[in-house]
């Protein structure tokens, strides 16, 4: 594995992008609602902080802190001791920006924001869980256009590898509500569901990872107690 990669600590998704996520980039997780995009990048953010001593930060919109966490309990690679010391943090955005007086249509003062967070706690990775509902607040179409654009830059230049979460509705062929979210992102992993004698069922599938020489085959996704485990569709019938 070459040293300029981060590991997912996902270790069938860590084989398939040939070692890992090219640090630095931006990667949209893309999905309809209960595929796993929460477990996937919280386990994402666990792993950094564990193995690679890495600041992750989760920028939420869509849940409640307190609820997260709760959630997350349930998890073998769930470490509230890196909470409580600030390795992972769990920002409500909405909160914070009202707590310092930032309208949330507030283009530039959502993105002063954003950067202060991941400055002031030296952040390696850095997941906006929803990029979706953060662009929804904004309402107007010019705005959401320039917040996109302008995190992107802002994005690439920090530096950190940073997970955008898109919430699209089931069995679309669209990574984004929005339609360029997916443009300022180096990478693309698509969560989708799909049926199997009555059973619903949930996949994985790399679509796009700028610099790494990936399959795009789709991988049965499973939410176990350890994460996220993951099966080549053609072998899934042996799990
Ligand atoms: N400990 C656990 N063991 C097994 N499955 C779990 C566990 N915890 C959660 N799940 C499964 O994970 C699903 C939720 O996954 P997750 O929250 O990651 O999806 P999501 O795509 O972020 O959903 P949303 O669209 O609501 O944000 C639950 O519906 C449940 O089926
Ligand atoms: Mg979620």
């Amino acid at each position: 594995m070459s040293a300029d990669r981060i590991k997912t600590g996902i270790k069938t998704l860590d084989e398939i992008l040939d070692g890992g996520i090219p640090k630095g980039h931006v990667i949209l997780v893309a999905g309809s609602c209960g595929t796993g995009k929460t477990t996937l990048v919280q386990q994402i953010l666990f792993d950094g902080a564990k193995n690679n001593n890495e600041v992750g930060i989760y920028i939420s919109m869509s849940e409640e802190r307190e609820k997260l966490i709760r959630n997350l309990e349930g998890f073998t690679f769930f470490d509230k001791k890196l909470i409580d010391t600030g390795q992972i943090r769990i920002i409500d955005i909405s909160q914070d920006a009202r707590l310092m007086g930032i309208n949330m249509q507030n283009v530039q003062g959502l993105l002063n924001l954003i950067r202060s967070v991941v400055e002031e706690n030296n952040a390696k990775r850095v997941v906006i869980d929803s990029i979706t509902a953060l662009c929804e607040a904004l309402k107007e179409p010019e705005k959401i256009r320039d917040f996109i654009f302008e995190l992107g830059m802002q994005l690439a230049y920090s530096g950190c590898t940073t997970f955008l979460i898109s919430e699209i509705p089931p069995q679309t062929f669209v990574y984004s509500v929005f339609g360029i979210e997916e443009f300022i992102s180096d990478g693309v992993l698509l969560l989708t569901e799909f049926e199997r004698k009555g059973e619903l069922l949930r996949a994985l599938q790399v679509i796009k990872m700028r610099g790494v020489k990936h399959s795009r085959n789709k991988y049965v996704l499973k939410i176990l107690e350890d994460g996220i485990n993951l099966v080549p569709m053609f072998k899934a019938g042996e799990v």
